[in-house]
């Protein structure tokens, strides 16, 4: 068995500072029968929540990305063992409340999810921890996290909205009832994991559902949890606190994130046909490939089955003629990371194409509306913002022959290559460093189906 430490020691994804353009260029069909790694939201929950139960817990399929191996050290350096046993994870749990003294900073690099899951699990500790990351991670607001974190009796020194930070936990933490001021899954789970600490029942209101990863895991893993769908359309989630949780076996299915540039390079490049093996197809997680049948694209599901809470299935794409549409706002969170890819492709739609209610896009990793309506300027695609929509002008091709500033954004690199698959003119992205964060197969296995990447 390798730690986790010493497994990334191995790997220098993380060490190449230099910016490294890559150009992607006109491609035969995109075809074969793949699986993408592992889901991302639900490999930091995986890790988290194994930290927390009593016990071990097994891992197969967890994604091996740089954002995913932050959320394993963070949990090693509060005293929960994972380390790697042949393909899968083990992680011993401590129980919740049973995390030990964190030493020095805890560096989240580019992951806000892990930075803002993990402050929830913070808050139930009596200890200063000082948290960190890099230049993209450090302008995102934490505000949205420390305001019910506080709520329920976390300290946070200075009045500060983003990292670094020093916060102070307690093993007083209060339950509380609270609506999210917009729609998060990554706060709903900070207050979820910080009520398992707290006596009582803590409840989060949601206007639109998020992705409800957190919810089904806590309850695999053993936890009281009930959901209400309420007659307004809200849903209530309350988690039992003082909770005790169990190690168990997880298995991760393929990430419908990192599958969407897969499927787009399928539908952009003629004559393509390509199945992709085991992807998640949790409906909070599927409005892209919702919007993409409403634009004409040939997507099949095939062997839909459940797998430890998740349904999941396997996706036959063949390559198609789209037609813009109005994609409405209260879709958003269900394909909130799919967005810088769907523009691209509406790209190749005949007619236009409005993404309305995007505002959370310009809080991502970069902000991802701006970046997104550059690249496509950049492409020659006609596009424009109005406010917090997005619109496309497809005209059925791309001229490309653009440079993409892709801003530290790994969702901007992916999905401008892809977008160069397709295109009249080869299209370059001035930096694939950040790929690593969430897809570091993302090369290999695009080349290894045809595309032209190089
Ligand atoms: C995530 C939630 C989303 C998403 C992110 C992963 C999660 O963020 O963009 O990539 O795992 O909870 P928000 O909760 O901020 O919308």
């Amino acid at each position: 068995m390798r730690s986790v430490k010493s497994y990334q020691a191995s790997s220098n994804s993380n060490l190449a500072s230099m910016p490294q353009p890559l150009t992607a260029r006109r491609s035969a069909p995109i075809s074969g029968r793949v699986k993408v790694p592992g889901d991302k939201s639900i490999s930091h929950r995986a890790l988290i929540l194994a930290g927390l139960a009593i016990g071990r817990t097994r891992i197969e399929g967890l994604l091996e990305a740089d954002d995913v191996m932050v959320t394993a050290r963070a949990m090693q350096a509060l005293g929960a063992a994972v380390s790697r046993s042949g393909a899968a994870f083990e992680v011993l749990g401590q129980g919740v409340g049973g995390l030990a003294r964190a030493d020095g900073v805890l560096d989240f690099g580019n992951s806000g999810t892990a930075s803002r899951l993990m402050l929830g699990v913070l808050a139930g500790y009596p200890m200063r921890v000082v948290l960190t990351g890099d230049a993209s991670l450090c302008r995102r607001p934490m505000s949205r996290v420390l305001k019910p974190l506080a709520e329920m009796g976390l300290m946070v020194e200075g009045n500060k909205d983003t990292l670094p930070l020093t916060v102070e936990g307690t093993q007083d933490l209060l339950p509380i009832v609270y609506e999210l001021p917009v729609p998060s899954a990554q706060v709903k789970s900070a207050i979820l994991l910080a009520g398992l600490h707290a006596p009582g029942r803590t409840t989060v209101i949601e206007p639109l559902p998020t992705r409800d990863h957190t919810e089904r895991m806590l309850r695999f893993f053993g936890a009281e949890v009930d959901v209400k769908t309420r007659e307004d359309g809200t849903r209530a989630v309350t988690v039992g606190g003082n909770a005790e949780l169990t190690g168990a076996h997880v298995v991760v299915p393929g990430d419908p994130s990192s599958a969407a540039f897969l499927v787009a390079a399928a539908l952009v490049c003629p004559g393509s046909d390509l199945v992709i093996e085991n992807v998640l197809l949790n409906p909070t997680r599927t409005g892209f490939f919702e919007t993409l049948r409403d634009m004409g694209a040939d997507i099949e599901i095939l062997r839909q089955h459940e797998e430890a809470g998740e349904p999941i299935g396997d996706l036959h794409i063949r390559s198609s003629d789209l037609k813009g549409v109005r994609v409405p706002p209260e879709r958003a969170p269900s394909m909130i990371d799919e967005y810088p890819m769907l523009a691209a492709l509406a790209a190749f739609a005949h007619g236009e194409t409005r993404m309305e209610g995007l505002a959370e896009l310009k809080v991502k990793e970069s902000d991802r509306l701006a970046a997104t309506a550059a690249g496509l300027a950049a492409c020659g695609v006609e596009a424009h913002i109005e406010g917090d929509d997005l619109i496309v002008s497809g005209t059925g091709t791309v001229q490309g022959g653009g440079l993409v500033e892709t801003q530290m954004d790994h969702r901007i690199a992916m999905a401008f290559l892809t977008l160069g698959l397709g295109a009249e003119e080869p299209v370059t992205v001035d930096d694939i460093g950040m790929i690593a964060t969430s897809f570091p197969a993302f090369l290999p296995l695009m080349s290894g189906l045809g595309a032209q990447l190089g």
